[in-house]
């Protein structure tokens, strides 16, 4: 392989439109932090890049649905997320996030230079609009029936069911995610990227060039490649991400995934004034750390957009992971599937290794793997704490039983003694042969294979049965421990570093490279040790069954919400039905009732009179939206205060078994007062 000079690690930036998880933890930014931190012991010239993706349709969703600015939105997950990966030791260089200025103004440049080098093709189509919210639907604004599967729950962009990528004009019946309404065809002009054109040079780079690639990476990049680029629209008519940096394009913004990527390059500027040497000398190795969803954007598009820009390196790995499921199900924040990481840390303070260590041994690397509570606790008991805990425990106590806390000399070397030494001299290697292949379960095997050796010569010699009758014996067998711990703090660092930290404290040893791993004389006679603690704390069968219990309620309540429809309420007479008065009403102001989160105070014209009423649906419109709509209310309703409002009637709604509303309406336009019956 060729020598590179310094290294850019790069992991994919997180949507700010919710909270991280385990998937995310194990797919991208456990992989991501042991290479970096194995990187940095190695004294190597390493940036590790990340921030959050702030932009999106998923985004600007989740704003309407909780009638808030998608910037509120971001600037909320923006710093739980950044907080959960500290608090994870995941340790970037430096979170940054694509709502910033330096970030605008890199994406704007990057895309003008591929406007002025004539690298876009300039298209007018037609695409669906919402006469209704005003606006064009882009990818998840618009749904409908998947051509390739038929689920009814198709995205604009993406099918969820079968996965296959889509465009809104794909779709069969669509309506609007956001009015409900039937889209009509509009006329608009945006920018592509000719994919088609770098499909030989792609070809060539990635199926030729990187055949060493992973072979799930590399068999996504061949299916695309076979199947034939497009060209790929780069701009959106929508009003939240960058704006389209070229005159004639007011209300449109760079396509999320064209701006993004361009993140790892911003956050590097805001990182260092040297930020060039990492993106431009090809001396510099980047590797993309990503989930599998992500693998066409960083391996196909992406790169291509450097190369149309033409002054920046390609990525020279992309060790993209599969999926990690819980507890036999899919991993999925709208059905809280998932254990997050916040809720984790409450619920396990202290513990961020055991999860680590967990997540690592059991990485969805070569197909999607199951995180279960059992492993986790078994992991944690079995292996931390009986293997590596109990090893290190064992060496540090006798040390200060017999010795005060002085490494004692080692005398005359026997066979056994010898072998051991060997064996510590080689994982090293075996250790690093794995994560340069970004083969991190195998990485960590590995190493903990230095504590199960340890451990069984401790086992075997049984220093605490020899210090009466050999005590010379001891000493070497404790030295030859104590460099097994020493050696233990490098080469377990990366997977587990609060554990590894405590560690060289209670060793008293800071300062040692990858490169010393293997020596066994890391820590010399006379050197004092410190008392240490207990390592790693057992988790409790009570501890897991109050995790199992809480999944199983989620589900309990997931399956509820499931079930298609309310059972039918018992009949009621005509005369009772007939005294409710239900009409037609226009709705003329609308405003979010302070300090609540659901109701909306609407004026509405009854034809009768104009009046108040209190509802329930800001959760669901915008107040705005509302302003000039028809709607039907009951009546006669007797009035009832709502927080220290009278309100006067009610709005009909539907309600869906998932407790979602919408507003209930006269088909076509009606005066106001229209009875309903
Ligand atoms: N936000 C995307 C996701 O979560 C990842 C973006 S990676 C970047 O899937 F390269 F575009 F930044
Ligand atoms: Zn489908």
């Amino acid at each position: 392989m060729k020598n590179f000079k310094r290294y850019l690690i790069t992991s994919a930036l997180p949507y700010a439109n919710g909270p991280l998880h385990i998937g995310h933890l194990a797919g991208v930014y456990v992989p991501s932090d042991i290479y970096t931190r194995y990187l940095r012991l190695r004294g190597a010239d390493v940036i590790s890049i990340c921030g959050s993706d702030e932009h999106g349709v998923p985004i600007t969703l989740k704003a309407r649905n909780e009638g808030v600015t998608p910037k509120e939105v971001v600037d909320r997950y923006h710093s739980i997320n950044k907080k959960a990966f500290e608090d994870f030791g995941i340790a970037f260089d430096i979170y940054s996030r694509t709502s910033n200025k330096v970030h605008y103004n890199t994406a704007s440049e990057f895309f003008l230079k591929l406007y002025n080098k004539g690298e876009f093709i300039e298209k007018t189509t037609e695409q669906y609009y919402d006469e209704e919210a005003g606006c064009f639907l882009a990818d998840r604004y618009i749904m409908g029936t998947c051509p390739n599967c038929g689920n009814e729950n198709a995205y604009g962009d993406q099918c969820e069911k079968c996965g296959t990528s889509l465009s809104p004009n794909d779709l069969i019946n669509p309506h609007s995610t956001i009015s409900g309404s039937k889209p009509v065809l509009r006329e608009t002009k945006h920018w592509y990227l000719p994919l088609d054109k770098y499909e030989g040079w792609l070809k060539k780079w990635i199926l030729e060039d990187h055949k060493e690639w992973k072979t799930n990476v590399y068999g996504q990049c061949k299916s695309w490649l076979d199947q034939g680029l497009q060209p790929r629209a780069v701009s959106r008519d929508l009003d939240w991400g960058v704006p389209v940096p070229v005159e004639g394009a007011a209300g449109k913004v760079l396509y999320v995934w064209f701006d993004a990527p361009i993140g790892y390059i911003s956050a590097t500027k805001e990182l260092t004034p040297d930020w060039e040497k990492y993106w431009k000398d090809p001396d510099t190795r980047m590797i993309h750390f990503i989930g599998k969803d992500n693998i066409v954007f960083h391996c196909i598009i992406f790169p291509a957009m450097l190369k149309a820009e033409g002054t920046f390196i390609l990525p020279d790995n992309v060790p993209a992971n599969e999926f990690l499921n819980l507890e036999n199900d899919k991993i999925s924040t709208s059905r809280n599937w998932a254990v997050w990481l916040h809720e984790y840390l409450e619920e396990f303070p202290g513990k961020q290794d055991s999860l680590r260590y967990a997540l690592c041994s059991n990485a969805p690397e070569t197909k999607d793997n199951d995180f279960t509570w059992k492993d986790f606790q078994a992991r944690n008991n079995n292996e931390l704490v009986a293997i590596l805990g109990n090893f290190v425990n064992r060496t540090l106590v006798l040390t200060g039983n017999y010795y005060g806390g002085e490494v004692p000399r080692r005398g005359k070397t026997g066979e056994n003694d010898e072998s051991v030494i060997r064996e510590m001299a080689q994982i090293r290697n075996r250790v690093e042969t794995s994560l340069e292949s970004f083969r991190f379960r195998e990485a960590l095997k590995e190493a903990m294979n230095l504590a199960r050796l340890g451990n069984k010569y401790l086992a075997d010699s049984e220093p605490w049965k020899l210090v009466k009758t050999d005590p010379e014996r001891v000493k070497t067998i404790l030295n030859i421990a104590l460099q097994i711990t020493a050696n233990l703090t490098i080469v377990l660092e990366p997977f587990i570093p609060f554990s590894m930290e405590k560690l060289r404290g209670w060793i008293n040893a800071n300062g040692f490279t990858w490169q010393d791993a293997g020596r066994d004389d890391l820590l010399l006679p006379g050197h004092t040790i410190r008392k240490p603690e207990l390592l790693f704390e057992k988790i409790e069968d009570s501890q897991i069954a109050g995790q199992i219990e809480k999944l199983a309620a989620t589900k309990k309540s997931n399956e509820t919400a499931a079930a298609k429809v309310v059972p039918s309420k018992g009949p009621v007479t005509f005369d009772d039905f007939s005294r409710v008065d239900i009409r037609t009403a226009t709705v003329l102001e609308a405003e979010k009732v302070p300090k609540t989160t659901k109701l909306l105070k609407l004026k509405i014209d009854t034809g009768l009179d104009v009046r108040i009423i209190v509802s329930g649906i800001a959760e669901y419109y915008e107040p705005a939206s509302l302003i000039g709509r028809q709607i039907s209310i009951v009546a006669n309703l007797e009035p009832r205060k709502i927080k220290g409002i009278e309100s006067k009637g009610m709005i009909l709604m539907a309600e869906d078994s998932d407790g979602r509303l919408v507003i209930v309406a006269p088909s076509e336009k009606t005066g106001n007062g229209a009875t309903i019956k």
